[in-house]
């Protein structure tokens, strides 16, 4: 359990695991780490305290969707927010007490041979992404399509409607790139004008993988990454991918 003294940021604990294919696994994984923000929890050692349920705002379903905390009698855990992602083998958990969440990581290759550019970016983000080609080189334009994608999906599962909303409406400034990056406008139900969200980049993470928290608050909030073997995960998030790729991760509308 997690104790945040009066006046600090409110955590958002971060895990990065090996994708097993396991979807189960994935979910036992992030109601354990959820299980550590929450003060009468059993230990994150015994998971089966609560249980990760999808629910589908669109169409009902329960087996798709935003992923929420139940206790293991089916009834809803109010105030706990979380978030999953799955690229290159490897699984982003999220979870948190402050404000809706969403987490997104990428793999920077798939990103880029998935030519998303056109469907992702607005004219003025595709202009950005060009003249960083030209004058900070093709690699770091790689990096930076990837990273403005997985923070457009984190910000997208913040509002539970994913790539329903189009991610144009998601808007970076790509031109001055800080970190994290600087959001434009987030037309999105929950966030009309972008104000009450915040932006984490999520560093460090494997070769390779890039990726964003967002989070539907505009108070302090900060990124603790949970140690994966007190979840029951055996390999560091430094460790090469393990087997075949299940999934690269990179949805496409
Ligand atoms: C959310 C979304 C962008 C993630 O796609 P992705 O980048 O390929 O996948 P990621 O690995 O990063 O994330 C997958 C996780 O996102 C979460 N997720 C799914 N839909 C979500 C939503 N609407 N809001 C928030 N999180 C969502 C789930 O936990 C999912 O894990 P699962 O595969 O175990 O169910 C995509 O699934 C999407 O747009 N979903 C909404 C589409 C929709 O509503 N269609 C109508 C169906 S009836």
């Amino acid at each position: 359990m997690t104790t945040a003294s009066p006046g600090s940021p409110a955590e958002i604990v971060v895990a990065v695991i090996r994708d097993t294919g396991d979807r189960a696994a994935d979910q036992r994984m992030l109601a354990a780490l959820a299980g550590e923000l929450l003060p009468s929890a059993a230990p994150a050692a015994t998971p089966v305290a609560f249980v990760v349920v999808h629910h589908c705002a669109h169409c009902g379903a329960s087996d798709h969707g935003r992923p929420s905390l139940h206790s293991a009698d089916g009834t809803a855990v109010a105030g706990v927010h979380l978030s999953l992602s799955r690229a290159a083998g490897r699984v982003g958990l999220a979870a948190t007490l402050a404000a809706p969440v969403g987490i997104d990581i990428e793999s920077i290759d798939a990103v880029a041979a998935a030519g998303l550019d056109d469907v992702a970016f607005d004219a003025t983000e595709r202009a950005s992404l060009d003249a960083l080609a030209a004058h900070g080189g093709e690699s770091e334009a790689r990096r930076m399509r990837a990273s403005a994608w997985a923070a457009k999906e984190a910000v997208l599962k913040t509002a539970g409607t994913g790539l329903r909303t189009d991610p144009r409406e998601v808007a970076l400034d790509l031109a001055h790139p800080a970190r994290p990056l600087a959001l434009r406008t987030a037309r999105t139900a929950r966030a009309p004008d972008a104000t009450g969200l915040t932006l984490h980049e999520l560093t460090p993470l494997p070769d390779g993988l890039v990726g964003y928290v967002a989070v539907a608050s505009a108070s302090p909030t900060r990124i603790r990454f949970a140690e994966a073997h007190s979840l029951g995960d055996a390999a560091p998030a430094s460790a090469p991918p393990p087997g075949p790729r299940p999934n690269d991760g990179v949805s496409r509308r």
